[in-house]
């Protein structure tokens, strides 16, 4: 059996804000070139007041049904990841499902941080490889405009909302078209929770807390992790670099990006990105940018498809896709 990507949705908030409107902000003291310089942000989106990460994935998972032709009863399960969820429980996922009008299946949250996506798509392909479900809603969807510390400007500009989705549909003549979700390749090490961390929780200080990176060491441990993550997925296929049609990597800073497109030997015409206009959405960064690219006509029907990402935990992973 074979889990393929039949259809794909994506949602931002109406709200954007340029790098300009931050360096406004008084006592931020930033710029426009140093953000645009050392990430290649210009702009995020900003959830409006009161719209939450169930609001913005139920947008992005409606989008990916209806690409895919498919009803809310063929959906077996909805796994949602994010890190800003609307509340400990119900988890965001039961709250889409709900909000869908989905009436049968079972839903729940993965915390993942920024390898959210990648972690959703792995635990929805096993189970659709095992039986356990035929057709499985992945979102991706985040409100880190909630728990950003906006008087620091280390965190606070690299950082934005929306949501992304995927519908997987089992699909056993796929197996031998080569089509699908080939394999997915994860991985954690806490010892280094420490770097890329929220500072509070419902069970520890009982505040949401905010974001704090270290981001110089995240910045490396990305760029080693990344690759040899990318090299495990091309090699559980003997897959060579020249053969992956899209790179769509986590969104988190142009030079990271950049830095796995010369990786592969791939030009940046061959690496989709977001960052410049999103900045980092966290789980729904991947999603969005497969939404984007899926629609747009970039990535088309054969095409083989390279996600990769990072985040706190640390966590970290690849997924190859042939769409
Ligand atoms: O999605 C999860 C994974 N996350 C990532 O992959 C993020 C990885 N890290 C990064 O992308 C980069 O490390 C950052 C974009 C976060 C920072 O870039 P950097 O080139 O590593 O800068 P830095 O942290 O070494 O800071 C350089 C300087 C510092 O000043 P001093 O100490 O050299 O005087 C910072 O205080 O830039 C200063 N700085 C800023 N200046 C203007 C930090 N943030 C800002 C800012 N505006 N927003």
């Amino acid at each position: 059996m074979r889990a393929v990507i039949a259809g794909t949705g994506g949602y931002l908030p109406e709200r954007s804000i340029s790098n300009d409107e931050l360096a406004a902000w008084k006592g931020l003291e930033t710029s426009d070139a140093w953000i645009v310089e050392r990430t290649g942000i210009r702009r995020r989106h900003i959830a409006a007041e009161g719209e939450t990460a169930s609001d913005m994935g139920a947008k992005a998972a409606l989008a990916a049904l209806a690409q895919a032709g498919a009803s809310a009863e063929e959906v077996d399960a909805v796994i949602v990841a994010t890190a800003t969820p609307d509340s400990a429980f119900p988890s965001t996922a039961a709250r889409i499902q709900g909000k869908l009008g989905i009436l049968r299946g079972f839903a729940f949250d993965i915390s993942a941080a920024c390898t959210g996506f990648v972690y959703a798509l792995g635990v929805a392909d096993a189970m659709i490889r095992c039986g356990q479900a035929r057709g499985v809603l992945v979102v991706g969807t985040e409100v880190f405009s909630r728990i950003l510390d906006w008087s620091d400007r280390a965190t606070c500009v690299l950082f934005g909302d929306g949501a992304g989705a995927v519908f997987l549909r089992a699909l056993p003549e796929a197996r031998a078209e080569g089509r699908g979700v080939l394999s997915t390749h994860l991985h954690a090490d806490g010892r280094y929770g420490d770097i890329l961390t929220v500072d509070g929780g419902a069970g520890s200080t009982g505040t949401c807390g905010v974001v704090r990176m270290a981001g110089r060491e995240v910045f490396k441990h990305a760029v080693t992790k990344l690759a040899s993550a990318v090299d495990e997925a091309l090699a559980a296929h003997g897959l060579a670099k020249e053969q992956v049609a899209w790179l769509v990597p986590h969104q988190a800073n142009i030079r990271i990006i950049e830095a796995m497109g010369r990786k592969l030997g791939l030009p940046m015409s061959r690496v989709v990105v977001t960052v410049d206009r999103h900045a980092n959405t966290s789980a729904a960064s991947i999603p969005l940018a497969l939404a984007e690219a899926t629609r747009d006509g970039r990535i088309s029907h054969g095409d083989l498809v390279l996600m990769e990402g990072i985040g706190g935990g640390l966590t970290w992973g690849a997924a190859l896709a042939r769409f």
